[in-house]
């Protein structure tokens, strides 16, 4: 038994004050007897076994139903070194603000000692956690989101190093939640929230706040990225990796199956929202999912928008604040035709008249990873897979065209480091559908100063010449009539195949101020002729000075707020940017 763990569990079972100590092993029969015990207190509902074997509704408490970044903290003892983009506290007082909350917080429930891998077993990409918790609910999640209980033990050893999160839901008053990092200390302390990325420790609190600092420590990436192997005709497989802010299409596009007219190829499945990435003896990037599991936005989830997901969460799966059927299963909007009755994620009764949803805009659903029928044969690799191109992207009405790619790595690097996109319903506590600037869809997630961040971007560019290239997407162009210009979806294979047609050194593309957009007819769009009009498609990837003279004030403005932590190299190309578009 590895004596610092022992110990640890020790101290945190003082302050806490837990009738009962379990430490989880990760079996099946330890799964289901924790939630044979949630069914019987009422807090969770199992679905009907015809429908939904093995599977679980949970409604989580009404407020708290997302991420809340500002509760969410990084403890540096320097302000500076968290950044703007942080909320800081300093880790002494950071401590003693919180301590208190866990003071017998645990008082007549059970702790839960959950120890975990993120990343395939024995990858020498994987880590080790260990997240303490009262939440049963946790538990469950973590063992479909990790590989959660001996392995980890196990890959841990008698000495080895973990990352330690202290959770307890508390009272879940917002008034006396905090989700804080330490991370020179790899430590995680979350109280008040017993929602997704708040409580399941691994997810954004390790594998991208701690994670993040480890990667800068250590020459690494992690990121908020999905990965995914695009199959050719030819039975050739390029792995791409794409960041895009929360709810904005990573699940998605991992899972991508392609239309009709698209014969022979295919996607498959690595990741849908985290990548750590690492250099391999051969010069080249490669990824690893550190989960195992899927943690999916459900509306807007169905059988025509993404098969892959719905045949991944139809058995052994956990739902949270979807809406209940009357035969015991689930529904969420944008599935399909809605029930004439239902019991809406409050617990209410609903009907298809009401003018709530059914269920809340950012309800999930908990899967695990293998029952995707798109998975890859290297999803587990130790090895992980060799990324040849990068794409950011956001949410945006206008200005950003469908595809572009980048000049070169530093480049690339400003294009990731300018992405702004519509804030979505994933995290509490700001307006929906306001454009802010998301830096690599990591400005909630980056656990050090985000200048820090873009230098160690380009540092890695400096590392290698057989890097990724690097690209941008926007699928949620419109119209004036406020209509999405590119159907999206499976469709988004045609942009994916220009991608690599330019990463084979073909693709016909046409030089614009912001970076290379596809020629006339370099997209293939049989089958989609009628939905996307030649001037639709002129729409798509047309670069309006106008709105670019508001985009590079906008990231001036936002750069400028680095002060000196901005390497010169991305103020320059923004200024170089402005230059080509006569700015
Ligand atoms: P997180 O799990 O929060 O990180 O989100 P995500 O980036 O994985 O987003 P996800 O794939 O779950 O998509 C979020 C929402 O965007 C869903 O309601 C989708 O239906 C919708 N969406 C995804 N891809 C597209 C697309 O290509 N076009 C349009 N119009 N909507 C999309
Ligand atoms: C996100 O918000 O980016 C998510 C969901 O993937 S959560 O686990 O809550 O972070
Ligand atoms: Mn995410």
């Amino acid at each position: 038994m590895h004596n610092g763990l022992e110990q640890w569990v020790r101290e945190v079972a003082e302050l806490t004050q837990p009738d009962s100590i379990y430490w989880c092993d990760g079996s099946q029969s330890e799964y289901d007897r924790i939630c044979n015990e949630m069914v019987e207190r009422g807090d969770l509902t199992r679905l009907n076994p015809d429908l939904y074997p093995n599977s679980f509704l949970a409604r989580s408490d009404p407020n708290d139903v997302a991420r809340v970044e500002h509760l969410t903290f990084i403890c540096t003892e320097k302000r500076e070194d968290a950044g703007f983009t942080n909320n800081w506290m300093a880790p002494a007082q950071a401590r003693a603000k919180v301590r208190p909350l866990f003071d017998g917080a645990m008082k007549g429930r059970t702790m839960f000692v959950v120890p975990y891998i993120m990343g395939p077993a024995g990858s020498a990409i994987s880590e080790v956690g260990v997240e303490i918790t009262d939440s049963p609910y946790v538990v469950a999640n973590m063992r479909i989101m990790t590989r959660m209980g001996k392995i980890a033990l196990d890959q841990l050893g008698a000495d080895g190093t973990f990352v330690k999160g202290m959770h307890s839901t508390g009272d879940l008053s917002p008034e006396r939640r905090f989700i804080l990092h330490f991370p020179s200390d790899r430590e995680i302390w979350s109280v008040g929230s017993g929602y997704g990325g708040n409580a399941l420790l691994g997810k954004k609190c390790f594998a991208l706040r701690i994670a993040s600092n480890m990667a800068r420590d250590e020459g690494w990436l992690a990121e908020h990225m999905l990965i995914l192997g695009l199959e050719s005709p030819d039975g050739e497989v390029t792995y791409m990796a794409a960041a895009f802010p929360s709810a904005c299409g990573k699940t998605n596009l991992a899972m991508l199956l392609p239309p009709e007219s698209q014969k022979g190829w295919k996607v498959w499945t690595i990741g849908d929202d985290i990548a750590w990435m690492k250099f391999g003896e051969d010069g080249r990037l490669y990824a690893v999912n550190p989960e195992a599991g899927f943690f999916g936005v459900a509306p807007g989830t169905s059988t025509k928008t993404n098969p892959n997901a719905i045949a991944s969460l139809h058995k052994n799966s956990i739902f949270t604040n979807v809406a209940l059927t009357d035969q015991g299963g689930v529904w969420w909007e944008g599935m399909g035709p809605a029930p004439a009755h239902a019991i809406d994620w409050r617990g209410k009764d609903w009907s298809p008249t009401d003018a709530t949803n059914a269920a809340h805009p950012n309800s999930r659903f908990t899967a695990p990873a293998s029952q995707c029928p798109g998975i890859s044969s290297l999803w587990e690799s130790p090895q992980g897979v060799p990324i040849s191109a990068f794409l950011f992207g956001g949410r945006r009405a206008k200005t950003a065209p469908l595809v572009f790619q980048s000049f070169d790595w530093n480049h690339g690097v400003y294009v990731g480091a300018a992405v702004a996109s519509e804030t979505t319903a994933a995290a509490q506590g700001q307006e929906v559908g306001v454009i802010r600037r998301d830096p690599f869809a990591m400005l909630p997630f980056c656990g050090y100063n985000m200048g820090d961040y873009f230098a160690h971007w380009l540092a890695v560019g400096a590392r290698s010449d057989k890097l990724p290239k690097i690209f941008h997407v926007n699928w949620f162009r419109q119209n004036e009539q406020g209509n999405f210009l590119w159907p999206g979806f499976g469709d988004n294979l045609r942009v994916l195949r220009w991608i690599l047609e330019r990463c084979r050194g073909g693709g016909e593309a046409v030089e614009t101020p912001i970076g290379h957009v596809p020629a006339q007819g370099a997209l293939d769009l049989r089958g989609i002729e009628a939905q996307v009009p030649a001037s639709a498609m002129e729409e798509l990837l047309r670069v309006d000075r106008e709105d670019w003279r508001a985009e590079i004030q906008s990231q001036r403005e936002f750069f400028a707020r680095f002060g000196d932590r901005l390497p010169k190299e991305i103020s320059q190309q923004t200024e170089a940017t402005a230059k080509r578009l006569g700015l």
